[in-house]
């Protein structure tokens, strides 16, 4: 009967410490989702994600509220494991970095950079694939000096943007013959100490229109003349399309018309639109002037194709009166992840998680 009694009190024992367990599991959990948050809120801050003095704080207060049975060692050892694991899901890539082995260092590096998607989506891609690397934004004043540098220190790749993408050539070891025609680069390779450039841009821009329509022997009507409708000129030319540009500026729009054989028409005159793919390639519609489009929304036919290379908002102006009208539509999120896929097969030799990295860019654009 005593026997009976304890056994069933020790049933009740063993259920209380299961639920407990339970809670604690539960605890545990919730704590590192929560971790995870912060992390995530802190790099997109640029913040610095593992803070000592807070978490040496957190003992501390833990070990002045600890009644006991606990002692003071086992609430440290149990505290400090949670510790290093919050650390590990706050930062990934930080914990290749600080890890044993040659994580390779790569950067895009532009003026401004500080909203760059490039890090969240290469990050992302990485951490995927199991990469050993890390990508981070750096702000470059001076082009040669930070090309030395990476050199000396021996990044493994970088992104450029602007205002370097034409200025960086002279200071790379090679051009790619296709970057050098288009006339820019926007992704450096270091293979064993060359640096070596690349232009991912015109591949990303007809990755994406090839998604919609077949290029070859279609009129593309390019709005702009600046560094991105000469890249993405070229793609068109290569894959066997005629190009039309139309920009604000005559001189500069009739310089890039000459260099692509390609038909010139200023924006003020265009009274319709003569081909079957339309390309913005100007700021007008970007964050923050999202109601702007660069022409007029009569201009629009059902039958046109037209891409936006912007991508914050993913739907500008232009996209949103041309599917009203019933064309077709490319947002600029394809253009950029293409070409992003493309920097990081040439960097990495491996095969780009091109769903990982657009989910990755789409996430970060929906918290701007
Ligand atoms: P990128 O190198 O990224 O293409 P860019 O060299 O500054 O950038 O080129 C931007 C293009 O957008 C230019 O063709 C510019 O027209 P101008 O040549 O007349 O300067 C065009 N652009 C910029 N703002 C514009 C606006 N408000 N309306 C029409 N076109 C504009």
């Amino acid at each position: 009967m005593t026997i009976q009694n304890s056994d069933k009190s020790l049933a009740e024992f063993r259920g209380l410490i299961d639920a407990i367990d339970a809670e604690i599991l539960e605890s545990i959990n919730q704590r590192l989702k929560i971790a995870k948050k912060i992390g995530a809120v802190k790099i997109r801050k640029g913040a610095q994600v593992i803070d000592p003095e807070r978490e040496s704080a957190l003992i501390e207060r833990l070990m002045a509220r600890n009644k006991g049975p606990l002692s003071r060692e086992s609430l440290y050892h149990i505290f400090k494991e949670i510790i290093t694991i919050s650390r590990q899901i706050q930062t990934p890539q930080l914990n290749d970095y600080l890890g044993p082995g040659a994580t390779a260092v790569y950067a895009v590096i532009g003026d401004p950079v500080s909203h760059s998607l490039s890090p969240v989506m290469h990050n992302r891609a990485f951490a995927h694939t199991g990469y050993n690397g890390v990508y981070i934004a750096l702000r470059v004043g001076d082009i040669a000096a930070a090309v030395n540098g990476f050199r000396a220190l021996g990044f493994k790749g970088i992104s450029v943007t602007i205002p370097h993408k034409v200025s960086v050539m002279d200071c790379l070891d090679e051009v790619d013959a296709r970057a050098r025609e288009i006339g820019a680069v926007n992704t450096i390779v270091n293979c064993d100490g060359r640096l070596v450039g690349y232009n991912s841009d015109y591949l990303g821009a007809v990755k994406a229109l090839a998604d919609a329509v077949d290029i070859g022997g279609k009129t593309v009507v390019i709005i702009g003349a600046g560094g991105a409708a000469r890249a993405i000129g070229f793609g068109i030319i290569r894959s066997g399309g005629r190009v039309v540009i139309i920009n604000r500026s005559p001189e500069k729009g009739e310089r890039l018309a000459e260099a692509l054989n390609a038909d010139f028409h200023p924006l003020s005159e265009v009274r319709e639109i003569e081909g079957q793919v339309l390309v913005n390639t100007t700021p007008v519609g970007m964050f923050p002037h999202a109601e702007q489009m660069p022409l007029e929304k009569n201009l629009l036919r059902p039958d046109l194709v037209v891409m936006d290379i912007i991508y914050n908002p993913l739907t500008t102006r232009l996209l949103s009166e041309a599917a009203r009208t019933g064309c077709r539509t490319i947002n600029g999120l394809s253009m950029f992840v293409y070409q992003g896929a493309f920097q990081f097969e040439l960097w990495t030799g491996e095969k780009a998680p091109l769903d990982v990295m657009k989910a990755a860019v789409e996430s970060a654009l929906q918290r701007v």
